[in-house]
């Protein structure tokens, strides 16, 4: 066991699990000053609470059970939850720049990705990259992350032009997953096949041959995503093979409505997807259904900077008691930002969001959108020791603020996963 002293503030989020992640306030912090945190060899946490109660608590243990504790002093400074990055396409090779300049001079990510361009690109750079180069790079990624305070990533798959290109990906997914004592986060796989339709496919021929995939993906704990878009796949394809995936228990989530009002977020409310992600184009009517919902709203605010796109509406939103989350979206075409500070940033001041509302929607709200909402995000008795260490003198006000190198993250000084430190 270790125990954690000398915390000036205890940041737990408490208040946000309580409250589903909806309607975030300062007082959802629920930090306890000068405080301890108890850790099993396991990595779970077993006790928070103040330093006079501590010491109650270990006086009615025995000495024999006292002395199995080691105790690591923090020096007085802030401890919050980890960080958790819950939408990127991380597995890639090959950079997508020339289309960002012809994006910026007006051509539409549409037309790019209809005429050869786009995601069908970077699915010849990545077809002909070796599994070391594939595993380098995605390893550099992951790591860049964990110094920035994330200790979970979603990673989807999506650059795959056939079943035994994609096959492939989530081997290395899940080799990556099991590795054994590496300071890389944990992953959660999600497979995204149906992200655009390969060349030589249907939408019809390639969605079949998903299909034919779901009891892979169900066997290695994935979940599985779709692109429902204009020139991507249709609103009836989608739903055929979300509902089939569901009948083989595996969880959903869909890329929703960011380029046209094409029904994904609809479809994901009504099928209880864990997650709908971008949700850009949408009505009153799928806001109000999804604040009486449990689905979370991934918003992607750095794909929206790069692809000139309207920002979600996150304001109205979370008023109507929507649980928001917030992730990158890295890729490498439509947001090559791999910055949690940025897309922190773009939320307070493109989407007028508060910082309780961005620290909840980076941690309770994104552990949810994963289905590990009872497990991480929050410091209390039973989940995951997954904490952040603050520099002395450093606090919350401190991050989502900065941006630029070495500024963003300067503010962490220690990065734990399951109660080992990973940086
Ligand atoms: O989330 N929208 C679809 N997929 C990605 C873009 C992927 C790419 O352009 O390579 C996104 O923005
Ligand atoms: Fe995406």
């Amino acid at each position: 066991m270790k125990l954690f002293t000398k915390i000036s503030r205890l940041h737990t989020f408490g208040g946000f699990a309580l409250k589903n992640g909806r309607h975030g306030m300062p007082e959802d912090f629920a930090t306890i000053d000068d405080a301890c945190m108890l850790i099993s060899s396991r990595g779970e946490i077993l006790w928070t609470g103040s330093a006079p109660q501590w010491h109650e608590w270990a006086l009615s243990k025995t000495p024999t059970w006292r002395n199995r504790i080691k105790k690591i002093s923090l020096n007085g400074c802030e401890v919050l939850p980890a960080f958790v990055e819950c939408h990127t396409h991380l597995l890639y090779l090959g950079s997508r720049a020339g289309e960002f300049e012809r994006r910026n001079r007006g051509e539409s990510y549409l037309s790019i990705g209809s005429s050869g361009g786009g995601i069908r690109l970077t699915v010849q750079t990545t077809a002909r990259a070796s599994e070391h180069e594939l595993e380098t790079a995605i390893v550099d990624r992951l790591q860049s992350l964990v110094r920035q305070g994330v200790t979970t990533v979603e990673v989807k798959t999506g650059y795959a032009g056939t079943i035994a290109e994609e096959r492939r990906h989530l081997a290395l997914l899940v080799k990556l997953q099991q590795k054994k004592s590496n300071r890389n986060p944990r992953l959660v796989i999600t497979c995204l096949a149906a992200h655009s339709i390969p060349d030589g496919e249907t939408e019809e021929s390639w969605l079949k041959k998903v299909e034919g995939l779901l009891p892979f993906v169900k066997k290695i704990g994935a979940r599985l995503d779709i692109f429902i878009e204009q020139g991507a796949f249709s609103l009836r394809g989608g739903e055929s093979l979300l509902t089939q995936a569901i009948a083989k228990g595996i969880p959903v989530v869909v890329h929703a409505d960011q380029l046209t009002r094409s029904g994904g977020t609809a479809l994901g409310v009504r099928l209880k997807a864990s997650s709908v992600e971008h949700v850009i184009e949408v009505g009153k009517e799928e806001i109000t259904a999804l604040a009486k919902s449990q689905t979370v709203a991934v918003l992607l605010p750095a794909a929206d900077l790069y692809s000139r796109l309207a920002y979600p509406r996150a304001r109205e939103m979370i008023d109507a008691g929507v649980r928001v989350g917030l992730a990158t979206d890295h890729n490498p075409g439509s947001s090559p930002a791999l910055d949690v500070a940025l897309v922190g940033v773009l939320a307070r001041t493109m989407m007028q969001m508060t910082l309780p509302e961005v620290y909840a929607a980076y941690t309770t709200n994104a552990a949810v959108a994963l289905g590990l909402g009872e497990r991480l995000g929050v410091l209390s008795e039973g989940r995951s020791a997954d904490f952040l260490v603050l520099k002395p003198k450093r606090g919350l006000d401190d991050l989502f603020y900065e941006i630029g190198p070495d500024r963003s993250h300067s503010a962490i000084a220690q990065v734990w996963r399951s109660g080992t430190r990973i940086d």
